[in-house]
């Protein structure tokens, strides 16, 4: 999902981070694929989602950057291309772009929009959800927090783009595009393995900033931070995830 290399591993990913494709379901509504539709995945990840457009009868391609989740796309049977986000280059063939839980990775959000303008045949469909204004907000919290104790890079706490609706909207009408619905929409997420294992799979490079002998303690101390406002007396963790999902058509 991230536009630039990163290393996933799509088993982790699957196990921790299932829900992230589970969830998509109300995106792909939005977007409603029509058989014999060309569409673009816009960091395809594993391709679970890509897999059910392919299913609607769409003749699909899916890009992302992280070898792992190329490989998995294309044990699927995917047409999954190596291309960053922010660097497209396709040339009006396609007649939707659609992007799940991807371009809070993509931090030049205008030269994304630019690049899915210019693939899109007059009239295409851009219809995508991400992080909203305010998602993961206490996690972002605890991290700048230990980030800042320990002298950490605090980019590296919250490396994503989270927009506002108006921010978005704003961003897609420069580009080109009249907005037909847009919604900023709080989802708590239950998190089947925890906080730790969510923090290991989203946030490595924070904590491989550290020795591996001392990564434990602060993950620990991050998730001591976190468990009043977001794990219940039984020890079940939800993340306060926000998502910005927006429909959007190339004038
Ligand atoms: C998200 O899907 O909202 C998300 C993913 C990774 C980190 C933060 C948020």
């Amino acid at each position: 999902m991230p536009s630039r290399e990163q290393s996933w591993s799509s088993e982790s990913y699957r196990r921790d981070a299932g829900f992230v494709s589970e969830l998509g379901a109300e995106v792909l509504g939005w977007l409603a694929p029509r058989p014999g539709e060309r569409i673009l995945d816009l960091g395809c990840g594993d391709g679970a989602l890509t897999a059910r457009l392919a299913e609607a009868g769409s003749e699909v391609v899916g890009i992302d950057m992280s070898a792992d989740f190329l490989a998995a796309a294309r044990a699927r049977g995917l047409d999954a291309r190596r291309i960053n986000g922010e660097e497209l280059e396709f040339d009006a063939e396609f007649d939707a772009v659609f992007s799940n839980a991807a371009m809070h990775w993509m931090l030049d959000q205008d030269r994304v929009i630019a690049g899915v303008a210019a693939a899109l045949k007059p009239g295409g469909r851009f219809v995508g959800e991400f992080g909203g204004h305010g998602n993961v907000a206490a996690i972002v919290t605890a991290l700048t927090s230990v980030a800042r104790r320990y002298g950490l890079d605090e980019h590296l706490a919250h490396p994503w783009v989270f927009p506002t609706p108006g921010e978005h909207e704003a961003r897609l009408r420069a580009g080109g595009f009249t907005v037909r619905r847009i919604a900023l929409i709080p989802r708590p997420t239950p998190l089947k393995t925890g906080m730790r294992a969510w923090l290991e799979i989203f946030r490595k490079p924070m904590f491989e900033q550290l020795p591996p002998s001392k990564r434990g303690a602060l993950l620990d101390e991050v998730c001591d931070l976190l468990r009043p406002g977001l794990c219940d007396d039984a020890g079940n963790w939800t993340a306060d995830y926000v998502r910005l999902r927006f429909e959007a058509v190339r004038g």
